[in-house]
């Protein structure tokens, strides 16, 4: 971004793409983090006089115009926040996107339609997203790569159209990526990595790539009950997959002193806050019980070892923190990485919000990454199509 601000972008059109994939509750969005994150790269090229368009997709729809996943209240917020108004063209790269661009003034900020609208976006066919790509491309002189969250998809917008434009790294990305490869490179012993969120098959080839690195994986969220399983205990109604049970056993046998699992848990009989409600050793799950969070005992544990890590990275919630019953287990865990003197990352769209809907300190962890799949797949010492583009 330095490079193109010093070439000048006084007049120039900027594609910017950013990852301003929020969590919506109706129109009303619940956590603006990734819209905040995305605020300093397009300040400064509409300070610097750029005419900017950016695109972004939110959620995941088929390939077809959704209200339910319309940018609008985006635009709205990203207005707001910016403090200059931002045109939301109607569609990708049809004729509104096309009219809404001619008719930037220097400074002046558009926003695309999601661009997930174009089944082209996330195409197999990379004919099919070049070709989407040559559109955007025509949509400007030059290229930002700033979704950081969105960098491990070889979608059109993320990757092919930076072939197609003189194209740059955003200052996001930029930090993003120091900071990541902090972790992959010398991190501070122990290097502990808490992990949640629901499903177990998301991030099995994260644990396995990380075990050998780590020093420590404490298991939470919903993918631990597959974990418990595998270690012979029953899991009620909690979620469950069985097939990767296997797997699961595998790890514990090869890294029995690695992973730590949860030794007592919330389970509920319903999915709901107004559920009735146990904490019970994890061998004492109840047939027709799930479970929803982890318990005190485990949270206890759990933060004794974030309490003397050197390096902390946290990816994904320890229980159903939306639902205030649930909630206990991810707070302790992330009021622990607070109090640790550790150097600390939060990786996640889920556990970022968290944060911030917990009321946690967000200045009390090193960095908070707007990327959740992007950061795993980073630490997993994967390719990041997004980045790797703008490398080569
Ligand atoms: C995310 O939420 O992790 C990013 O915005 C990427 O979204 P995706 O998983 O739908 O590609």
């Amino acid at each position: 971004l330095d490079d193109l601000l010093a070439e000048g972008v006084t007049g120039r059109r900027v594609l910017v793409r950013a990852d301003l994939n929020v969590p919506l509750d109706g129109e009303t969005i619940t956590d603006d983090g990734r819209v905040r994150a995305s605020l300093p790269t397009l300040t400064r090229l509409a300070e610097a006089g750029a005419r900017v368009v950016v695109a972004a997709h939110l959620g995941r729809p088929k390939g077809a115009p959704e209200a339910k996943f319309s940018l609008a209240p985006v635009a709205a917020r990203l207005g707001e926040l910016l403090g200059r108004p931002v045109a939301l063209a109607a569609d990708v790269v049809g004729e509104s996107a096309k009219a809404t661009v001619a008719g930037l003034a220097d400074g002046e900020v558009a926003l695309l339609e999601n661009v997930r609208f174009d089944p082209r976006e996330t195409s197999k066919d990379a004919a099919e997203r070049d070709a989407l790509a040559g559109e955007f491309a025509a949509l400007a002189d030059a290229f930002v790569s700033d979704g950081f969250g969105v960098v491990h998809r070889k979608q059109a917008s993320v990757y092919e159209v930076a072939t197609k434009l003189p194209a740059y790294a955003g200052g996001l990305v930029l930090a993003e990526v120091e900071v990541l490869r902090k972790l992959t490179g010398d991190p501070a012993r122990p290097y502990v990595v808490a992990l949640g969120g629901s499903k177990v098959s998301d991030k099995l080839a994260v644990i396995e790539s990380l075990l050998p690195k780590v020093d420590a994986i404490l298991v939470g969220g919903g993918m631990c009950f597959t974990f418990l399983a595998a270690e012979g205990l029953g899991v009620g109604d909690s979620l469950l997959e069985a097939e990767m049970i296997d797997t699961c056993k595998r790890l514990l046998a090869e890294h029995p002193e690695k992973i730590l699992l949860p030794a007592d848990v919330v389970i509920a009989d319903a999915f709901s806050a107004e559920a009735n409600t146990h904490t019970v050793l994890a061998a004492n799950i109840r047939e027709g019980w799930k479970g929803l969070d982890v318990g005190p005992i485990t949270v206890e544990r759990y933060s004794e070892v974030i309490a003397g890590a050197g390096t902390v990275f946290w990816n994904g919630p320890m229980g159903v923190f939306e639902l205030a019953p649930f909630a206990e287990g991810t707070r302790g865990v992330a009021q622990a990485i607070v109090d640790s003197s550790a150097f600390s990352v939060v990786g996640g769209g889920d556990s970022a919000a968290a944060v911030r809907l917990l009321g946690l300190p967000e200045d009390g962890f090193s960095h908070i990454s707007t990327g959740g799949g992007a950061s795993l797949e980073f630490l997993e010492g994967k390719d990041l199509p997004g980045v790797s583009v703008l490398e080569g």
